[in-house]
């Protein structure tokens, strides 16, 4: 992603550009990253998504290695809805409050279609991923896959998803 914003009478720029990897398939990547991708499709079966029928699985490793995951809970009220990384991130946070995020795996699946390309994570939760990364000044790997395609999205920082975060130093 390239975005580059110049304002009326072009005297300032602002430049922000946004790196992805693309990998084809698992045969490229760490063996670690793989098992955390593989252990968010296993997280799947457990969403509790009946209005959208879209599920979404998520998995993270701490700096110490520990595991959390989460997948999304869904209400008949539907704003309050939760999504699977989030549950994942406040998971890990609720316990390890100290213990930075090191990556972060996100599968989604539609189950009235397929789900061929890799789903990029909603704004909330880039806003959040992004806080995770400020609180332990620690950016955290994200893995995106859609579940019945085999290409896969690397970023090496929530900052790359979302360009005008908003951020702890207007506060
Ligand atoms: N969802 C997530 O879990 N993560 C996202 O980043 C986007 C959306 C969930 C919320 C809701 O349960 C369903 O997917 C459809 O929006």
């Amino acid at each position: 992603m390239h975005i580059l914003i110049t304002n009326a009478n072009a005297m300032k720029q602002i430049q922000y550009t946004s790196e992805v990897k693309v990998y084809e398939g698992f045969e490229e990547m760490d063996l670690k990253d793989v098992q955390l991708i593989k252990l968010a499709i296993d997280q799947l079966p457990l969403a509790y998504a009946p209005y959208s029928n879209f599920h979404v699985g998520a998995a993270l490793r701490l700096s110490d290695g520990q595991i959390f995951t989460g997948v999304n809970q869904e209400n008949a009220s539907y704003p309050l809805c939760m999504c699977g990384e989030r549950n994942a991130l406040y998971s890990a946070g609720n316990t390890n409050p100290k213990v930075p995020v090191e990556s972060l795996a996100i599968v989604a699946r539609n189950m009235n279609k397929k789900t061929e390309t890799p789903v990029t994570p909603c704004g909330a939760c880039r806003q959040v991923i992004c806080e995770y990364e400020h609180r332990h000044s620690s950016d955290i790997k994200i893995f995106l896959k859609g579940f019945d395609g085999s290409q896969v999205y690397e970023f090496t920082s929530g900052k790359d998803l979302l360009p005008f975060l908003f951020n702890p130093s207007f506060l």
